[in-house]
């Protein structure tokens, strides 16, 4: 060379050409046909600009078989490495579409290993973006033991960094189980699909025809399967949600959250929460309105917002301070309890409890959903799971009752018996066993039933029954309650509560792990 260069350091920029271009020229104009990113573009929109610390971009597979020895592709189908997210490390992963499908080959494996047990010793998030064909069909076994290498390291990794799965591609048989082990799912609408098996060997199994879209697209896994904790419109907004999602993350479970903008006066009072609760207690009123009245800029991030909507979880800050939201929603279902909504809310606590997060519960909930779907679903042992995770959690747990508190799910909902720091209601709370009128039909049924006047007598025993116990000093009688207040000072007096519980310090008995009921 001219200069002087030695020819080694071109030959080193061309080579990591070659590696950025993935499957070349041709198959990144199909991916862009398909309406899909790169895995390095999104990977570029995922980190901060100029923080890619890339691993492995040489790395190639060793299959020697099919031919493969002539198609060797510097990086082998994935893109991985170290950067910054908001300032803070992020280990990332994309799956290269436009090399060999993206598929996983023991090389391709090694290199998301390598990522994430770098990622367990620094203690950082790791975010893999998916979108692959599944097991590198040439590679046999050895990419199904890469897959299981990967399963055990999310395994591993659980509860100790955070782990978010963007899914931008397909995501299918065996590969689907990676992204299930970990905190949150992103999927993008329509270009994305998970499934275990495809509508092909659906076919021929079960005889159903079904599309990709409808047995395994964002659509189907956030609002049936609950799979999908969130769906996007596109690959854009996929890596923009998971920025936010990782800016009310500690980076691992040694750290707390960060900490918010603050910037919200923490002594702002709401007026309108005064008449927010319907006096009839048979008329729903929306509880994001109640959560978005209380935090911090009316900022509520939810989580599985299109599946079970009888019961609402998210993120948001109070005073700066991260929280975990689990609110009963009576706008549907009248806020029952329900199989999705148990293991909706029970996964969301469980999440909260490994990464410091205080839950602060809204509680407004009839009881558990009657009727033999529910219970032949075994609404016992996924009610169950609620129950065990507000158990098991020793983060500071705050619960504010704003009407219904009924039966079984006044225990369930983070209530004082179970380690609940700071359980307020309302002046409009109802703490009790049940409703008034179920509750006259059970006790007054003979008195009822020997009445001239039987509807009169039963509205007459009502009306006693609910001035006698639907309310919550019955509750606040016994210390069941830490207090009643004023549902327009619900902001200024939980981000006291959450301030001086700060130090909080609460931990289980010893043990290998519990036996939560799956
Ligand atoms: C090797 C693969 C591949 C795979 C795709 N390709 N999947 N190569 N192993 N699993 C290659 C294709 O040959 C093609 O190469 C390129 O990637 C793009 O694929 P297309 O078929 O052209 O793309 P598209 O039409 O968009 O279809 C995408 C697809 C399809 C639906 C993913 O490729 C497909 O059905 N692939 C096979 C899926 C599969 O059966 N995987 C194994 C599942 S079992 P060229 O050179 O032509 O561009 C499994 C078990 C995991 O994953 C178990 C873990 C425990």
């Amino acid at each position: 060379m001219s200069n002087g260069e030695d020819p080694r350091i071109e030959d080193l920029r061309e080579r990591r050409e070659a590696a950025r271009l993935g499957g070349g020229a041709d198959a990144i104009q199909k991916q862009h046909e398909r309406g899909k990113l790169t895995a390095r573009e999104r990977i570029d929109l995922l980190l901060d600009p100029g923080t890619f610390e890339e691993f492995d971009a040489f790395k190639v597979h060793r299959c020697r078989d099919f031919g493969m020895e002539q198609k060797l592709y510097p990086g082998d189908g994935v893109v991985s490495g170290l950067g910054r997210v908001g300032g803070r490390v992020t280990a990332v992963f994309a799956q290269d579409f436009t090399v060999f499908g993206g598929s996983l080959s023991g090389a391709n494996a090694e290199k998301i290993c390598k990522l994430m047990d770098t990622a367990l010793k620094i203690g950082c998030p790791v975010v893999g973006l998916n979108d692959s064909g599944g097991a590198r069909i040439q590679e046999g076994v050895v990419s199904l033991g890469g897959y299981a290498d990967i399963f055990l390291r999310n395994t591993l990794a659980s509860g100790v960094v955070p782990q978010l799965s963007g899914v931008l591609g397909p995501c299918a048989g065996g590969a689907v189980y990676s992204p299930a082990i970990t905190d949150f799912i992103a999927m993008v609408e329509k270009t994305s699909y998970m499934y275990v098996t495809g509508p092909a060997v659906v076919k021929t199994v079960t005889h159903e025809e079904v599309s990709h879209e409808d047995l395994g697209g964002a659509v189907s896994h956030s609002e049936r399967s609950g799979v999908a904790h969130f769906r996007v419109p596109d690959d854009a907004a996929c890596v923009a949600l998971l920025r936010r999602l990782l800016s009310y993350l500690p980076q691992n479970n040694t750290e707390m959250p960060p900490a918010g903008p603050g910037t919200d006066d923490p002594n702002r009072m709401d007026e309108r929460l005064n008449q927010l609760v319907p006096a009839d207690p048979n008329k729903p009123y929306d509880m994001r309105e109640v959560i978005r009245a209380i935090v911090d800029d009316a900022d509520f991030f939810e989580v599985h917002e299109h599946y079970a909507g009888n019961i609402v979880v998210g993120f948001a800050h109070l005073g700066g301070r991260v929280v975990g939201i689990v609110g009963n929603q009576p706008a549907v279902l009248a806020g029952c309890l329900d199989v999705d909504a148990s293991l909706k809310a029970a996964r969301f606590v469980r999440f909260c409890d490994c990464f410091n997060i205080p839950l602060v519960t809204f509680e407004d909930v009839p009881g558990f959903l009657p009727g033999t779907d529910q219970e032949w679903n075994g609404i016992i042992k996924h009610g169950a799971k609620l129950l065990y995770a507000y158990c098991e959690a020793t983060v500071p747990k705050l619960t504010v009752i704003t009407r219904k508190a009924y039966g079984g799910a006044y225990d369930v909902m983070s209530s004082k018996h179970i380690r609940g720091d700071w359980n307020v209601a309302w002046p409009t709370a109802e703490v009790a066993v049940m409703g008034a009128k179920g509750a006259v039909e059970i006790i007054f049924r003979k008195e009822i039933a020997a009445a001239d006047d039987k509807v009169a007598e039963a509205a007459r025993l009502e009306a006693d029954y609910r001035e006698r116990f639907a309310n919550p000093y019955v509750a606040a009688e016994r210390g069941y309650l830490d207090d009643v207040i004023e549902p327009r000072r619900t902001r200024p007096k939980l981000i006291a509560a959450l301030a001086m519980l700060e130090t909080k310090r609460d931990s289980n008995p010893p043990k290998k792990h519990g036996n939560i009921p799956l």
